[in-house]
Protein backbone atom coordinates (compact mmCIF):
# COMPACT_ATOMS: atom_id res chain seq x y z
CA UNK A 1 0.00 0.00 0.00
CA UNK A 2 1.16 3.72 -0.95
CA UNK A 3 0.13 6.69 0.87
CA UNK A 4 0.41 10.40 -1.12
CA UNK A 5 0.06 12.94 0.86
CA UNK A 6 0.01 16.13 -1.64
CA UNK A 7 0.33 19.84 -0.22
CA UNK A 8 -1.57 21.71 -2.65
CA UNK A 9 -3.65 25.48 -2.49
CA UNK A 10 -5.38 23.89 -4.68
CA UNK A 11 -6.61 20.48 -3.43
CA UNK A 12 -10.10 20.35 -5.98
CA UNK A 13 -7.63 20.42 -8.60
CA UNK A 14 -7.05 16.26 -7.60
CA UNK A 15 -11.16 15.41 -7.06
CA UNK A 16 -11.75 14.03 -10.35
CA UNK A 17 -8.36 12.58 -12.23
CA UNK A 18 -8.44 9.52 -9.54
CA UNK A 19 -11.53 8.23 -9.68
CA UNK A 20 -11.26 7.04 -12.95
CA UNK A 21 -10.33 3.44 -14.42
CA UNK A 22 -6.89 2.54 -13.57
CA UNK A 23 -6.16 4.60 -10.39
CA UNK A 24 -9.83 4.87 -9.29
CA UNK A 25 -9.82 1.30 -8.85
CA UNK A 26 -6.41 0.83 -7.11
CA UNK A 27 -7.91 2.94 -4.59
CA UNK A 28 -10.91 1.01 -4.21
CA UNK A 29 -8.55 -1.88 -3.86
CA UNK A 30 -6.47 -0.58 -1.01
CA UNK A 31 -3.73 -0.60 -3.25
CA UNK A 32 -3.26 3.16 -3.23
CA UNK A 33 -4.36 6.15 -0.69
CA UNK A 34 -4.36 9.51 -2.04
CA UNK A 35 -5.01 12.62 1.04
CA UNK A 36 -5.37 16.69 -0.30
CA UNK A 37 -3.76 18.45 2.03
CA UNK A 38 -4.60 21.90 2.00
CA UNK A 39 -1.84 24.23 3.29
CA UNK A 40 -3.98 26.87 3.98
CA UNK A 41 -5.24 25.05 6.57
CA UNK A 42 -2.16 25.19 8.55
CA UNK A 43 -1.67 29.31 8.11
CA UNK A 44 -2.26 30.65 11.76
CA UNK A 45 -3.44 34.02 10.90
CA UNK A 46 -7.11 35.56 10.97
CA UNK A 47 -6.64 36.15 6.73
CA UNK A 48 -4.48 32.54 6.41
CA UNK A 49 -2.01 34.04 4.22
CA UNK A 50 0.05 31.47 2.42
CA UNK A 51 2.06 33.82 -0.23
CA UNK A 52 4.25 37.20 0.00
CA UNK A 53 6.36 39.24 -1.93
CA UNK A 54 9.79 38.82 -2.47
CA UNK A 55 12.46 40.13 -0.71
CA UNK A 56 14.47 42.33 -2.73
CA UNK A 57 11.67 42.95 -4.82
CA UNK A 58 10.53 41.62 -8.74
CA UNK A 59 7.13 40.12 -9.28
CA UNK A 60 5.23 37.62 -8.33
CA UNK A 61 4.41 35.85 -5.05
CA UNK A 62 6.36 33.38 -3.02
CA UNK A 63 5.01 30.74 -0.87
CA UNK A 64 5.60 31.73 3.11
CA UNK A 65 7.70 28.94 4.80
CA UNK A 66 5.84 28.27 8.08
CA UNK A 67 2.00 27.12 6.67
CA UNK A 68 4.09 24.73 4.47
CA UNK A 69 6.49 23.47 7.80
CA UNK A 70 3.55 22.91 10.00
CA UNK A 71 1.95 20.80 6.93
CA UNK A 72 5.18 18.34 6.92
CA UNK A 73 4.91 18.56 10.51
CA UNK A 74 1.97 17.75 11.31
CA UNK A 75 2.09 14.50 8.45
CA UNK A 76 5.68 13.88 10.08
CA UNK A 77 4.13 13.77 13.80
CA UNK A 78 1.81 10.84 11.83
CA UNK A 79 5.12 9.00 10.09
CA UNK A 80 8.65 10.07 10.85
CA UNK A 81 9.79 8.33 7.68
CA UNK A 82 7.80 9.80 4.78
CA UNK A 83 9.46 10.99 2.11
CA UNK A 84 9.04 14.59 1.27
CA UNK A 85 9.28 15.17 -2.76
CA UNK A 86 9.18 19.20 -3.97
CA UNK A 87 7.83 19.36 -7.33
CA UNK A 88 9.71 22.14 -9.13
CA UNK A 89 11.18 22.86 -12.71
CA UNK A 90 14.00 23.01 -10.75
CA UNK A 91 14.37 19.83 -9.70
CA UNK A 92 15.78 16.54 -10.99
CA UNK A 93 14.02 15.81 -14.31
CA UNK A 94 11.82 12.78 -13.38
CA UNK A 95 12.38 9.25 -15.67
CA UNK A 96 11.36 5.52 -15.17
CA UNK A 97 14.12 4.72 -12.69
CA UNK A 98 13.46 7.25 -10.60
CA UNK A 99 9.44 5.56 -10.62
CA UNK A 100 10.91 2.62 -9.80
CA UNK A 101 12.75 3.77 -6.75
CA UNK A 102 9.52 5.42 -5.33
CA UNK A 103 7.28 2.70 -5.70
CA UNK A 104 9.60 0.57 -3.03
CA UNK A 105 8.54 3.54 -0.76
CA UNK A 106 5.32 3.21 1.15
CA UNK A 107 4.84 7.02 1.80
CA UNK A 108 5.01 9.83 0.10
CA UNK A 109 4.55 13.74 0.46
CA UNK A 110 3.95 15.43 -2.66
CA UNK A 111 4.74 19.15 -2.10
CA UNK A 112 3.25 21.73 -5.01
CA UNK A 113 4.71 24.91 -5.27
CA UNK A 114 2.85 27.93 -6.87
CA UNK A 115 3.49 31.25 -7.98
CA UNK A 116 7.09 31.85 -8.21
CA UNK A 117 8.16 29.32 -5.82
CA UNK A 118 8.28 28.61 -1.99
CA UNK A 119 10.50 30.36 0.51
CA UNK A 120 14.09 28.90 0.27
CA UNK A 121 14.46 27.73 3.64
CA UNK A 122 11.43 25.70 3.49
CA UNK A 123 13.17 23.82 0.66
CA UNK A 124 16.46 23.27 2.62
CA UNK A 125 14.62 22.17 5.93
CA UNK A 126 12.08 19.82 4.33
CA UNK A 127 12.26 18.41 0.94
CA UNK A 128 14.21 15.39 0.40
CA UNK A 129 14.29 15.05 -3.19
CA UNK A 130 13.50 17.96 -5.81
CA UNK A 131 12.03 16.78 -9.00
CA UNK A 132 11.02 18.12 -12.06
CA UNK A 133 8.66 16.42 -14.87
CA UNK A 134 10.67 18.03 -17.93
CA UNK A 135 11.86 20.95 -19.46
CA UNK A 136 8.61 23.51 -19.54
CA UNK A 137 6.75 26.07 -17.41
CA UNK A 138 4.08 25.07 -15.46
CA UNK A 139 1.71 27.00 -13.71
CA UNK A 140 2.17 24.99 -10.41
CA UNK A 141 3.54 21.51 -9.06
CA UNK A 142 0.05 20.04 -9.08
CA UNK A 143 0.26 18.10 -12.69
CA UNK A 144 3.74 17.41 -12.02
CA UNK A 145 2.45 15.93 -8.88
CA UNK A 146 -0.33 13.50 -10.88
CA UNK A 147 2.18 12.66 -13.36
CA UNK A 148 4.07 11.52 -10.40
CA UNK A 149 1.45 9.52 -8.76
CA UNK A 150 0.33 7.96 -12.09
CA UNK A 151 3.93 6.59 -13.26
CA UNK A 152 4.11 5.19 -9.44
CA UNK A 153 1.10 3.57 -9.29
CA UNK A 154 1.09 1.87 -11.98
CA UNK A 155 4.73 -0.16 -11.03
CA UNK A 156 2.45 -1.30 -7.81
CA UNK A 157 2.07 -5.21 -7.31
CA UNK A 158 -2.27 -5.34 -8.16
CA UNK A 159 -2.73 -1.97 -10.05
CA UNK A 160 -2.32 -3.40 -13.66
CA UNK A 161 -3.87 -6.73 -14.68
CA UNK A 162 -1.70 -9.23 -14.65
CA UNK A 163 -1.79 -9.86 -18.36
CA UNK A 164 1.42 -6.95 -18.38
CA UNK A 165 4.23 -8.42 -16.78
CA UNK A 166 7.38 -7.14 -15.43
CA UNK A 167 9.26 -9.07 -16.76
CA UNK A 168 8.19 -8.13 -20.56
CA UNK A 169 8.39 -4.40 -19.64
CA UNK A 170 12.19 -4.69 -18.30
CA UNK A 171 12.53 -6.63 -21.35
CA UNK A 172 11.96 -3.70 -23.54
CA UNK A 173 12.71 -1.02 -21.00
CA UNK A 174 14.53 2.55 -22.82
CA UNK A 175 12.94 1.48 -25.97
CA UNK A 176 9.77 2.85 -27.32
CA UNK A 177 6.79 0.04 -28.16
CA UNK A 178 5.97 -1.95 -31.33
CA UNK A 179 2.86 -1.38 -33.11
CA UNK A 180 -0.53 -2.91 -31.97
CA UNK A 181 -2.56 -4.26 -34.14
CA UNK A 182 -6.73 -5.27 -33.39
CA UNK A 183 -9.04 -6.14 -35.59
CA UNK A 184 -10.38 -6.09 -38.47
CA UNK A 185 -7.70 -7.16 -40.47
CA UNK A 186 -7.46 -4.64 -43.08
CA UNK A 187 -8.40 -0.82 -41.79
CA UNK A 188 -9.13 1.51 -44.72
CA UNK A 189 -6.72 -0.54 -46.99
CA UNK A 190 -3.89 -1.34 -44.54
CA UNK A 191 -3.10 -5.00 -43.57
CA UNK A 192 -2.32 -6.02 -39.70
CA UNK A 193 1.29 -7.38 -40.16
CA UNK A 194 1.00 -10.98 -41.54
CA UNK A 195 3.16 -12.63 -39.04
CA UNK A 196 1.06 -11.34 -36.10
CA UNK A 197 -1.44 -13.96 -37.42
CA UNK A 198 0.82 -16.85 -38.29
CA UNK A 199 0.33 -17.86 -34.67
CA UNK A 200 4.37 -18.62 -34.69
CA UNK A 201 5.14 -17.36 -31.12
CA UNK A 202 8.89 -17.14 -31.81
CA UNK A 203 8.63 -15.02 -34.89
CA UNK A 204 6.16 -12.84 -33.18
CA UNK A 205 8.69 -11.97 -30.49
CA UNK A 206 11.45 -11.31 -33.37
CA UNK A 207 9.01 -9.18 -35.02
CA UNK A 208 8.25 -7.24 -31.96
CA UNK A 209 11.48 -6.49 -31.15
CA UNK A 210 12.45 -5.78 -34.56
CA UNK A 211 10.22 -3.01 -34.87
CA UNK A 212 10.59 -1.96 -30.99
CA UNK A 213 14.62 -1.44 -31.91
CA UNK A 214 13.37 0.53 -35.83
CA UNK A 215 10.94 2.75 -33.78
CA UNK A 216 13.68 3.52 -30.61
CA UNK A 217 16.49 3.95 -33.45
CA UNK A 218 14.02 6.03 -36.24
CA UNK A 219 12.62 8.40 -33.13
CA UNK A 220 14.69 8.52 -30.07
CA UNK A 221 18.01 7.19 -31.06
CA UNK A 222 19.46 9.11 -27.36
CA UNK A 223 17.59 5.98 -25.38
CA UNK A 224 19.50 3.08 -27.70
CA UNK A 225 22.80 4.30 -25.78
CA UNK A 226 21.20 3.55 -23.20
CA UNK A 227 19.45 0.19 -23.66
CA UNK A 228 21.12 -2.84 -22.53
CA UNK A 229 21.08 -4.71 -26.22
CA UNK A 230 21.67 -8.75 -26.75
CA UNK A 231 24.00 -9.52 -29.56
CA UNK A 232 20.60 -10.59 -31.63
CA UNK A 233 19.19 -6.88 -30.80
CA UNK A 234 22.81 -5.57 -32.55
CA UNK A 235 22.21 -7.89 -35.64
CA UNK A 236 17.81 -6.79 -35.53
CA UNK A 237 19.85 -2.92 -35.52
CA UNK A 238 21.95 -3.80 -38.38
CA UNK A 239 18.91 -4.88 -40.54
CA UNK A 240 17.07 -1.74 -39.53
CA UNK A 241 20.40 0.68 -40.02
CA UNK A 242 20.93 -0.69 -43.66
CA UNK A 243 17.61 -0.58 -44.58
CA UNK A 244 18.06 3.18 -44.17
CA UNK A 245 15.85 5.29 -41.56
CA UNK A 246 12.81 5.35 -43.79
CA UNK A 247 10.19 7.10 -43.49
CA UNK A 248 9.67 10.28 -40.65
CA UNK A 249 6.77 10.32 -38.50
CA UNK A 250 4.16 11.00 -40.05
CA UNK A 251 4.74 9.27 -43.24
CA UNK A 252 2.67 6.15 -41.67
CA UNK A 253 5.83 4.57 -39.46
CL1 LIG B 1 7.47 20.10 -11.03
N1 LIG B 1 6.57 22.50 -11.61
C1 LIG B 1 6.33 23.51 -12.45
N2 LIG B 1 5.75 24.61 -12.01
N3 LIG B 1 6.67 23.48 -13.75
C2 LIG B 1 7.25 22.35 -14.18
C3 LIG B 1 7.52 21.26 -13.36
C4 LIG B 1 7.16 21.37 -12.06
N4 LIG B 1 8.12 20.31 -14.10
C5 LIG B 1 8.20 20.81 -15.33
N5 LIG B 1 7.69 22.03 -15.39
Amino acid sequence: MMKFDILTLFPNMFSSPFQESILGKAIEKGLIQIRTINIRDFTLDKHQVVDDTPYGGGQGMVMKGEPIARAIEWIKSQNPSVWTIYLTPQGKPFNQKMAQELSNRSHLILLCGRYEGIDDRVRKLFADEEISIGDYVLTGGELAAMVLMDAISRLLPGVLGSDRSAEEDSFFQSLLEYPQYTRPPNFRGIEVPEVLLSGNHAAISRWRRMEALRRTWMRRPDLLEKASLSNEDRELLKEIVEQGRGEKIGDGV
